[in-house]
């Protein structure tokens, strides 16, 4: 299986750091974000990863992680030259991916714990996708699961009345087909190609697994979220738990 990271997008919600600086760059405990991810795919055996980011911040990211020596890993990256939503920027890993299996983390999603199980359930795994949910207090935030007894029926993006408290993770694993599923998805009414639009589709198909996660999860996309995910690996110093 091979991973990808998403580091693209404005990081609004963050201004003024990010008046001059990618999110992905901002410091979360004791290194920059995009360690993170990078730390968790290699400890879950992924060591061949694409980083997608955006053409005004390729340059530092470039820097910042170098060619993956650093963290016993390949490092491959691409342009995402508009801020097209979190398909489109999943969309370019398709040449990349050529065929194979891939985790996609969001590069400002912060685990307490570490993803290799559920990355070696997946890779168990003929075909199909895999999310991971989250009990949390705001789920308008996020892409909201509804349930029934066995499955996700429906996942809603930032919805004004979620059907449930449970977030769906920046974590995804995916087949070779999501990039013709991508294809076949329409920009929201945001104007954004959305990743919940492509589970939906893996769950019309019957094809989309869950897991609820043990442990601390948090993005680190707003001043709140910022800081607890600064707390969450302070506590670790930036160890990935296993
Ligand atoms: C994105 C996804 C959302 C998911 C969240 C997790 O939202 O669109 O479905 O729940 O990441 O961090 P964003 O952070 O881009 O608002």
């Amino acid at each position: 299986m091979k991973g990808v990271i998403l580091a693209g997008g404005l990081g609004s919600r963050l201004y003024p750091l990010t008046k001059a600086t990618n999110k992905h760059l901002l410091p979360v405990g004791c290194e920059p974000m995009l360690f993170h991810p990078i730390r968790q795919l290699v400890s879950a055996g992924i060591e061949d990863i694409l980083v997608v980011t955006s053409t005004q911040h390729m340059g530092d990211v470039v820097r910042c992680l170098g060619s993956g020596a650093d963290f016993d890993c390949k490092l491959s990256y691409k342009v995402q030259e508009e801020a097209g939503g979190i398909a489109h920027a999943l969309a370019l890993a398709e040449d990349f991916a050529f065929g194979s299996k891939i985790c996609v983390i969001l590069g400002d999603n912060i685990f307490e714990f570490s993803i290799k199980p559920y990355a070696d359930n997946f890779d168990k795994q003929k075909s199909g996708a895999h999310v991971l949910l989250k009990e949390v207090g705001d789920p308008e935030r996020y892409g909201v699961a509804a349930l029934d007894e066995y499955q996700v029926i429906d996942i809603e993006e930032k919805p004004v009345n979620p059907k449930s408290s449970f977030a769906v993770v920046g974590l995804y694993f995916y087949d070779e087909h999501v990039f013709d599923i991508i294809r076949s998805t329409d920009a929201s009414e945001r104007g954004e190609m959305e990743i919940t639009a492509v589970n939906n589709i893996y769950i019309r198909k019957k094809q989309l697994g869950f897991s609820i996660c043990q442990g601390r999860w948090t993005d680190a996309g707003t001043f709140d979220s910022l800081f607890e995910a600064n707390q969450l690996l302070m506590a670790s110093q930036n160890r990935i738990m296993t």
